[in-house]
């Protein structure tokens, strides 16, 4: 047994300081947004920025997002906001979307894995955003997980999954989407949708119309992304009725509450309504929750496909795509 995190009130004042005097430090803070919780760095700090990579097991060749306090900061980072960026940043930020945009030199490279792009947001939660302003510079901040494994949405979650390397936890409550934020990138005056994400695919076509989706085998990636990311522990299986919860020992993740299941301790229901933003809050803290009880199998409701529903579900697929690897 390591030594905890210490997790304390982000709404305090006092705590941000604290946070802030961290990352001034070239040390890495957890602390929540609106999509999932973040492990950060002083974006502009290499020292700082390749402790998250170690602390995480992530491979070097992943870029990173950067997180912004206002928009007006977007021109010092980023070279060039095309016209369809600038009408998204006027709807969603602040707010769970990413735009992958070309980088200016002030982004230290390992920030980017080298890349001429940078990916950046501005996020909506009042904690975040007020590190991120207290420090005056932008954070460099992918999910509070260990590389491949699902997102933290809870600040108890963050300290389990980084006990003894993480001093400190900024707790902002459970966050309210509770899926990572969508990316987009933007080339030739078009919009390719990189990853599924809590701005559901609806909502910027209704704004923008034509979204390209670059699908590869049914999914939609960032560089770097491996194809069975978001896995918990233990084999996962997408069933579309309950009679295919064959195994005994297994755990049960349900999209909403059929009229005749046997509620165990082993099942979590996502929305009894079916609300899919519900099913999305509660989505990765539930699933972290049944990867801890010892069963064999965790079996997962299919999830309707319309909104954020497609998002969930990949990450489903995802997860259940590497138990088929590791039963081979
Ligand atoms: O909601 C979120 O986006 C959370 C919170 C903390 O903001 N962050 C997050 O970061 O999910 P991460 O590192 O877990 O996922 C970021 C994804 C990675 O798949 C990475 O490959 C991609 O964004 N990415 C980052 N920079 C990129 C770039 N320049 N070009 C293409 N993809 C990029
Ligand atoms: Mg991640």
């Amino acid at each position: 047994m390591g030594l905890q995190p210490e997790i304390l009130d982000g709404y305090e004042p006092a705590s941000v300081e604290r946070a802030v005097a961290v990352l001034r430090a070239g040390d890495v803070v957890a602390f929540p947004t609106e999509t999932v919780y973040g492990l950060g760095a002083d974006a502009l700090n290499r020292i700082g920025v390749a402790k998250i990579f170690e602390m995480k097991k992530r491979p070097r060749f992943d870029p990173l997002i950067i997180h912004i306090g206002q928009k007006e900061w977007l021109p010092s980072f980023a070279r060039d906001v095309p016209p369809q960026a600038q009408i998204l940043i006027d709807r969603f930020w602040p707010g769970p979307l990413t735009i992958i945009l070309q980088k200016q030199p002030t982004i230290p490279d390992i920030v980017t894995a080298g890349l001429q792009t940078v990916a950046v947001r501005m996020p909506s939660h009042p904690v975040a955003l007020n590190l991120i302003n207290a420090l005056g510079r932008p954070v460099a901040a992918p999910s509070a997980n260990p590389f491949g494994y699902m997102s933290a949405t809870k600040a108890d979650h963050v300290a389990q999954m980084f006990e003894n390397k993480l001093s400190l936890v900024l707790d902002g409550g459970p966050s309210t989407f509770g899926l990572e934020s969508t990316i987009v990138a933007i080339k030739d005056h078009q919009i390719f949708l990189r990853r599924y994400g809590a701005v559901s695919l609806e909502e910027l076509q209704d704004l923008i119309g034509d979204i390209h989706k670059e699908a590869k085998d049914g999914t939609i990636d960032s560089p770097g992304q491996l194809p069975y990311h978001y896995a918990p522990h233990r084999p996962l299986a997408i069933i579309k009725t309950l009679d295919e919860a064959r195994a005994s020992a297994s755990s049960l993740l349900l999209f909403r509450t059929p009229s005749k299941i046997p509620v165990s301790k082993y099942t979590r229901t996502l929305s009894p309504t079916g609300d899919l933003r519900e099913a999305a809050a509660n989505f990765f803290s539930y699933l972290i929750e049944l990867d801890r009880e010892d069963v064999d199998i965790i079996y997962a409701e299919q999830i309707p496909e319309t909104g954020l529903g497609k998002a969930m579900m990949e990450r489903l697929r995802k997860a259940a795509r590497k138990s088929l690897r590791m039963t081979h």
